[in-house]
């Protein structure tokens, strides 16, 4: 597929993906002023008039904490924006693929990786629009590709948009010499955004479902700070910047780690992401050792 919408393509994800697929695609990346996902109307005149091949949706409200404050704006913008995209998609015959979240997985108990089979109940209004969204995107458009992503990282780049990340506060404790509290009692999946924007092309080739999307992690994030830590050698005694917090999460321990058997395997192996810890070290290598 060579003509491909892009809503969002000036966020964090958004703008990262124009730079990585600019030059093997057609990109169209109407502003958030010219195209607003809200608009049922406008999103179908654009579609139909500009006809791509796939849509890659990333205009969303991607900061969980806003959503909790504003939830009538979440769900306007977090679910019926996805159905007003997905629904003119499947009239117009474009491949639909959209980001949903792993924190649909944040109100679940069971250890380990998990699978898209299971059965999820998340706790925020963040994670309960993302999973309404992916129900009303695969009812009004079948061959719609859902990628539940993880929390991304990247350095902050010129006309770019760096939200808070892993890699980033980070640095910004180590620079400033101020602690960091990491939860001893959650399991999440953290990905570089440069192994995300590599995989994306692959996903338009996906038959329709839902699909786990970034790094496995079996450590926890207090582990999985702590061999970062080490990682970057910098010379300061990490106990003073790398902290446990074993009281976050105290009913039961938070795990919203993925697997990503099923996407490798329907992509026929192509879809991989390194393991959180793996990403991180050659991230690390590539921008700071
Ligand atoms: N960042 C992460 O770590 C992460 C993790 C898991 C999942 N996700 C998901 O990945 C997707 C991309 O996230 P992101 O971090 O790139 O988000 P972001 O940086 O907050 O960007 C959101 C984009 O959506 C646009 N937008 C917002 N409301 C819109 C509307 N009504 N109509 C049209 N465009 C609108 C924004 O444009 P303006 O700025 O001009 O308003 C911006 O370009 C989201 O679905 C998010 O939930 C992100």
């Amino acid at each position: 597929m060579k003509k491909i919408l892009v809503t969002g393509a000036s966020g964090f994800v958004g703008s990262r993906v124009v730079a990585g697929m600019k030059d093997g695609f057609e990109l169209l990346t109407p502003s958030h002023g010219a195209f607003d996902i809200t608009s049922a109307s406008s999103v179908d005149e654009y579609i139909k008039r500009h006809r791509p091949e796939a849509i890659l949706h990333l205009a969303a409200i991607s900061n969980t904490w806003y959503c909790q404050q504003h939830p009538d704006e979440s769900y306007r913008i977090n679910v019926r924006g996805v159905e007003n995209i997905a629904g003119a998609a499947a009239r117009h015959g474009a491949k639909f693929v959209f980001f949903s979240s792993d924190q649909v997985y944040n109100g679940n108990c069971e250890n380990g990786p998990l699978s898209e089979d299971i059965a999820v109940a998340p706790e925020n209004h963040y994670g309960c629009h993302k999973l309404q969204a992916e129900d009303r995107a695969m009812q009004l458009c079948e061959d719609c590709v859902v990628l539940r992503a993880t929390w991304m990282y990247d350095i902050p780049r010129e006309g770019m948009p760096t939200h808070n990340n892993f890699v980033t506060n980070m640095r910004s404790a180590i620079e400033q010499q101020v602690p960091l509290a990491f939860a001893t009692r959650e399991y999440r999946g953290i990905t570089s955004i440069d192994e995300v924007v590599r995989n994306i092309p692959h996903t338009f080739a996906l038959p329709g479902g839902v699909y786990n999307f970034g790094a496995e992690n079996r450590l926890n994030t207090y582990e999985t700070a702590s061999a970062y830590f080490d990682m970057l050698q910098c010379g300061i005694e990490k106990e003073k910047i790398v902290v446990p917090d074993y009281d976050r999460f105290p009913e039961h321990e938070r795990n919203i780690s993925i697997s990503m058997k099923k996407a490798t395997e329907a992509s026929g192996g192509v879809i991989r992401f390194s393991d959180t810890l793996t990403g991180l070290r050659l991230f690390a290598e590539h921008h700071f050792l």
